[in-house]
C-alpha cells in the first residue's frame, strides 16, 4: 500500500499529527499576520508576502499576444491583493512555444502586452489606491516539450532516455548546436526588451521543469561551451542573466530555478551521484550566488518535471486522467518543496525566495505559509492553482483572516487536465462557467 491519501484533514492540528506521522518537519505558525506584513524585492516595495505563480492559461490569440480569458485571468489576478504577480511563461521564439496559444514575447505584440499590464495595474487599483503589484513576466522557450503548432516538435540540448520516451524521441535525433543557443540568447534578451517597453517590472529567465533552460543545467553529457562541466552548463543562464542587466538596468531579473529535477544522474540538475533517488541543492546553491552576482533580484524555486512526475512540482489529490498514484503523501510533496527552497534560503539570505507547494493545503495553506516565514524558510509565498480557483485568497485573508474552505484549489488536476487537453486552463471546479472539465 502506498502512502497517497485524499486530503482528508478538518483541523489543522490533524495537518500536524500527519506531519509528525511521516517524519516530516512541516513549520507552522498561528500568526498568519505574517503573511500581510509589507515586503521589500529588488529593492521595491511590496504590500505583502504573497506572490501568484506563473500558471499558463494557454489562451493567447494564434499571433501571441493576449486573448479575452488572457485578459480576464490578469484582472482577475490583479484584484486578488497579492503583492506580486508572476506572469506565466511567455515563449521568447515561435518554435519555442508550449501549446498555439502561448503567449510570444515578441516586438510586434508590445501593444497588447502593455494592455495587459495596463489592465492588471488598474484592477489592482480597486484594492487601494496605494496597491502596486510588482509584475514580472516568465520568457521561455519550452524546449523538448515545444508544440508550437499543436504536435509535439520537440528542441533538445541533449538526449535523456526516461524523458526522450515522453516526446517521441528514439535517442538519435539532432540536438540543438552551441550556435543556436548563442542566438537564443539574443532573443531572451530581446524579448526582455519588449517586456520592459510594455511596463513589467521585470522578468524571469524560466530555469525550471525540463524546458530548455531548465534542460541545459542538466546537460552533464554535452559537448562543448553549453555541456558537461558546471560553468558550461549554467553559462547560457548566468550570460542571459547578465545580458538583460546590462542593457536593461532598470528592470528586474528573476529566476524561476528548478533545485533538482528529480532525475537520477548525470541526466538532471540537483541529482546526487550514486542515489538514483537522491537530490542535492549544492549546485543550485553555487548557480544562485554567481546570479546574485550578476544582479538577480528575485527567485522562485520548485522542482521536477511536471510531465514526467507532476507531483514533485504540484502535490495533487487526484492525478490527471490516466496518471498514476505516486507512492508518496502528498505532505512529503509539500514538506520537499519547502525544505528545497529554506535550503537556498539560508545559503543566500539576502535575496528574495519565493516558494512553492501551498495550494494542496487549501484553507490550512496560511498556517503552513506563516510558519515558513517565521522560520525564514522563505521571503514569499507563491500559490499557482489556488489561484486560478481563489484569485482573491490574498484580499480575504486580510479582510476576514483565512482562506474560504468553499473556494480553495481542490488540487484535482482538473487544470493540468485542461491544459493537457490543448485547451485554455483555469479552475474546472471553481470557475467551470468558464473552464468546463474534460470529460
Ligand atoms: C495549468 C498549469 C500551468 C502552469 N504554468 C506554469 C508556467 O507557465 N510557468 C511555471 O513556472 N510554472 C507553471 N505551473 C506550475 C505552477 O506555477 C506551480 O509551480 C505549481 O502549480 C505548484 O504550485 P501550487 O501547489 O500552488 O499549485 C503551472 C501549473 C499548472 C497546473
Amino acid at each position: 500500500m502506498g502512502r497517497h491519501e485524499r486530503f482528508l484533514f478538518r483541523r489543522l492540528e490533524d495537518v500536524e499529527s500527519k506531519a509528525r506521522e511521516l517524519g516530516l518537519d512541516l513549520p507552522v505558525s498561528r500568526d498568519i499576520g505574517l503573511l500581510l506584513q509589507p515586503a521589500e524585492a529588488a529593492g521595491r516595495a511590496l504590500a505583502n508576502r504573497l506572490a501568484i505563480h506563473p500558471m499558463e492559461g494557454a489562451d493567447a490569440e494564434a499571433d501571441g499576444g493576449p486573448g479575452e480569458l488572457t485578459f480576464r485571468r490578469y484582472e482577475r489576478f490583479g484584484t486578488g491583493g497579492c503583492g506580486l504577480i508572476w506572469f506565466e511563461a511567455a515563449a521568447v521564439v515561435p518554435e519555442g512555444r508550449s501549446n498555439p496559444r502561448q503567449i510570444l514575447c515578441l516586438r510586434r505584440n508590445t501593444d497588447g502586452l502593455r494592455r495587459l499590464v495596463d489592465r492588471t495595474r488598474a484592477a489592482a487599483e480597486r484594492v487601494g489606491p496605494s496597491h502596486l503589484p510588482l509584475l514580472i513576466l516568465q520568457l521561455t522557450h519550452s524546449g523538448r516539450f515545444a508544440k508550437p503548432a499543436g504536435p509535439r516538435s520537440p528542441s533538445i540540448v541533449r538526449h535523456i532516455p526516461a524523458l526522450d520516451a515522453l516526446v517521441g524521441l528514439e535517442g538519435g535525433e539532432p540536438v540543438l548546436d552551441d550556435e543556436a543557443l548563442d542566438r537564443l540568447q539574443d532573443d531572451f534578451v530581446k524579448a526582455a526588451g519588449v517586456a520592459a517597453a510594455a511596463g513589467f517590472d521585470g522578468v524571469d529567465i524560466k530555469a525550471c521543469h525540463g524546458y530548455l533552460v531548465s534542460e541545459l543545467l542538466g546537460a552533464f553529457g554535452r559537448e562543448g561551451r553549453y555541456g558537461g562541466p558546471f560553468e558550461n552548463r549554467t553559462r547560457f543562464l548566468r550570460e542571459t542573466v547578465g545580458r538583460i542587466r546590462d542593457r536593461l538596468p532598470g528592470l528586474i531579473v528573476a529566476v524561476r530555478l528548478n533545485a533538482a529535477d528529480a532525475l537520477p544522474f548525470p541526466f538532471g540538475f540537483g541529482a546526487e551521484p550514486g542515489d538514483p533517488a537522491g537530490m542535492n541543492f549544492d549546485e543550485a546553491k553555487a548557480l544562485v550566488r554567481i546570479l546574485v552576482g550578476s544582479g538577480l533580484g528575485l527567485l522562485n524555486v520548485t522542482m521536477g518535471i511536471p510531465f514526467q512526475r507532476p507531483q514533485i512540482g504540484r502535490p495533487f489529490n487526484r492525478p490527471v486522467r490516466g496518471g498514476e498514484i505516486p507512492e508518496e503523501h502528498p505532505l512529503e510533496g509539500v514538506a520537499r518543496l519547502i525544505g528545497a527552497a529554506a535550503e537556498i534560503q539560508a545559503a543566500i539570505p539576502g535575496l528574495p525566495v519565493v516558494g512553492t507547494g501551498y495550494s494542496w493545503l487549501r484553507q490550512f495553506a496560511p498556517f503552513v505559509a506563516a510558519g515558513v516565514l517565521e522560520r525564514g524558510k522563505a521571503g514569499l509565498i507563491g500559490f499557482g492553482r489556488m489561484a486560478f480557483a481563489y484569485p482573491d485568497f490574498a484580499l480575504d485573508l486580510s479582510r476576514r483572516g483565512r482562506f474560504d474552505p468553499r473556494r480553495v484549489c481542490l488540487a484535482c488536476s482538473g487544470c493540468s487536465e485542461l491544459a493537457r487537453a490543448g485547451r485554455p486552463a483555469g479552475c474546472a471546479v471553481r470557475d467551470r462557467d468558464v473552464y468546463r472539465p474534460t470529460l
